[in-house]
C-alpha cells in the first residue's frame, strides 16, 4: 500500500457526504471491524441513452483506508455505465492507492459492497412503478444508532481472515 496516496486521499477526501435527491443508495457493514459505509449515486443518460453515473458520494464510519478507497472510488465511478460499475472489483476500486495489504483488503470490499447495494437498489427502484425515491434524511449515523431497524438493509461482509 502506498502510504503517501492514502494520506493524500485522507487529507482531502473527495465526494464525501450525503447526496440530496440521489437516485440510489447502498450501505455495507463489516462485522469483523464494525465499520460501515454508505454510497449515494446520481445517474444521467449518456449520448447513447445508456444510464451512467453522474456523481457518487459516500459517508463512512470506518477506518482511514476505507475512507481513502471510497474517495478514489467515487471519482472512478463518474461517467461509468451501470454495467461497468457492477463489474468493478474491490481491487479496481482501490487501484489508484496501490496494492492494499491483506489485512486492509476488506476495507476496499466494504466500498465494493456498498456500491453493489446501491446499484441493486437502483435496479429495484427502476422496476418500482411508484417511482420510489431515496430518503435523503436516512443518514448512516441515524441508522447505526437505530441498529438495522430503519428501512433499507445493511449488507454484512465476511470477517477478514486472521493473519498469522
Ligand atoms: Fe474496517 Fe478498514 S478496518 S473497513
Amino acid at each position: 500500500m502506498n502510504e503517501k496516496n492514502i494520506k493524500q486521499a485522507m487529507q482531502n477526501p473527495q465526494n464525501r457526504g450525503e447526496m440530496a435527491a440521489a437516485d440510489a443508495v447502498g450501505t455495507a457493514g463489516s462485522p469483523g471491524c464494525g465499520d460501515m459505509l454508505k454510497v449515494w449515486l446520481k445517474f444521467r443518460e449518456d449520448q447513447k441513452g445508456k444510464k451512467t453515473i453522474d456523481r457518487a458520494t459516500f459517508q463512512s464510519f470506518g477506518c482511514e483506508t476505507a475512507i481513502a478507497v471510497a474517495s478514489v472510488a467515487m471519482e472512478l465511478l463518474r461517467g461509468k455505465t451501470v454495467e461497468e460499475a457492477k463489474n468493478l472489483s474491490d481491487k479496481e476500486l482501490s487501484a489508484p492507492l496501490g496494492p492494499l495489504p491483506p489485512m486492509k483488503i476488506h476495507c476496499a470490499s466494504l466500498v465494493e459492497e456498498a456500491l453493489r447495494d446501491a446499484l441493486k437498489s437502483s435496479a429495484e427502484s427502476a422496476s418500482d412503478s411508484h417511482g420510489t425515491k431515496v430518503a435523503s434524511s436516512d443518514n448512516l449515523r441515524d441508522r447505526m444508532k437505530a441498529g438495522t431497524k430503519s428501512k433499507g438493509k445493511v449488507v454484512l461482509l465476511k470477517p477478514a481472515p486472521e493473519l498469522s
